[in-house]
């Protein structure tokens, strides 16, 4: 089974995204032959800064390299270094109805927050299309607002297949059903829109501030208190062991157990959670040629897989 997902920078990771969308992609690799590419050609859609976006391409490839993805199991790869699947996109434009995109939820929101409406923006289905056909995927694991895009892959794969022959696989969506509810700081979603997070490779200072200010209700150090409702042990359940939560609600329960003592539990077991990670960060830093090299070898394992498709998209549609 092959396993395909494209990941787009979205800044400063934090511990949202690691038990959100990080941690699916990691436990994913054993489960087939799994191709992970920074979504680089995507990012242009948006117009980042230029030196914003190669800086944006090395910090996702270390984080997700710090966090597990592991180059022996996995294909790690820069879209932009496999060029055939912008090839595939102007192909794949041809058996695109308009109507298609147009109905496209991310495109209508994209420009509703002012983004500029232009083709590139319009196409993104499409090239995500290629990206996930191009390797003849058969699972795509993405986020719930993906899902309208794996259907217009469907359709531009099936519509491409009758019209040429039998040239793609026609792939499947993976949606965790439901993943961990993170809470931020104030108890929302954590999200940095919201500006609620708790960073993965912050500082000690900087994520003991930010524990601190999570948001309680203002019972008594001596006052029973509920553990159910309370975002420092939704928290806390993320990293602690099943005993090591229940003992926490035990003391929560007695009363004789503040919210300072509760955070900085929580606190501890972050800061070790994520000790292997911020320490296998801290080499590749030190290891940069490591790391584009991982990239690019990655490269050259889908380039060899990309092209084998293109040979074909080409002999079925009359071009060489
Ligand atoms: N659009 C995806 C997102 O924003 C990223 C992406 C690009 C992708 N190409 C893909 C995901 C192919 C899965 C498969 O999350």
């Amino acid at each position: 089974m092959r396993i395909l997902t494209g990941i787009q920078p979205s800044g400063t990771p934090h511990i949202g995204n690691y038990f959100g969308a990080m941690r699916q992609i990691i436990n994913i690799q054993d489960k087939g032959e799994t191709f992970i590419f920074l979504a680089d050609y995507h990012s242009l859609t948006t117009a980042p800064e230029p030196e914003q976006l190669r800086k944006n391409v090395l910090e996702l490839t270390l984080n997700y390299l710090s966090c597990g993805v592991d180059p022996e199991k996995a294909i790690l790869f820069r879209q932009s270094d496999v060029p055939q699947v912008c090839e595939l996109t102007w192909i794949l434009n041809n058996v695109t109805p308009v109507g298609l995109l147009e109905r496209a939820h991310s495109y209508k929101d994209k420009i509703a927050k002012g983004f500029a409406p232009n083709n590139g923006l319009f196409s993104y289905p499409v090239l995500m299309a290629s990206d996930i056909l191009i390797y003849q995927s058969n699972l795509v694991p993405v986020g719930k607002d993906q899902k309208q895009h794996l259907e217009i892959t469907r359709d531009i794969a099936i519509k491409f297949n009758n019209q040429y022959g039998e040239v793609f696989t026609i792939p499947e969506e993976l949606i965790p059903e439901e993943v961990a509810i993170v809470p931020g700081t104030d108890g929302q979603k954590m999200s940095k829109s919201y500006n609620n997070t708790i960073p993965i490779f912050g500082k000690e200072k900087e994520i003991k501030k930010a524990i601190m200010n999570v948001v309680t209700d203002c019972k008594a150090l001596e006052e029973p208190k509920d553990p159910d409702n309370c975002n420092v042990v939704a928290l806390y359940k993320l990293v602690a062991t099943p005993e090591e939560l229940e003992e926490m609600k035990e003391r929560y329960r007695a009363g004789g157990y503040g919210y300072g003592h509760a955070k900085l539990a929580l606190f501890d077991k972050l800061w070790a959670y994520f000790e292997p990670m911020r320490k296998r960060r801290a080499e590749l830093e030190q290891n940069l040629d490591y790391v584009w090299s991982v990239l690019a070898k990655g490269a050259e394992k889908a380039g060899a897989e990309a092209e084998k498709t293109m040979v074909k998209v080409r002999r079925a549609v009359g071009l060489r």
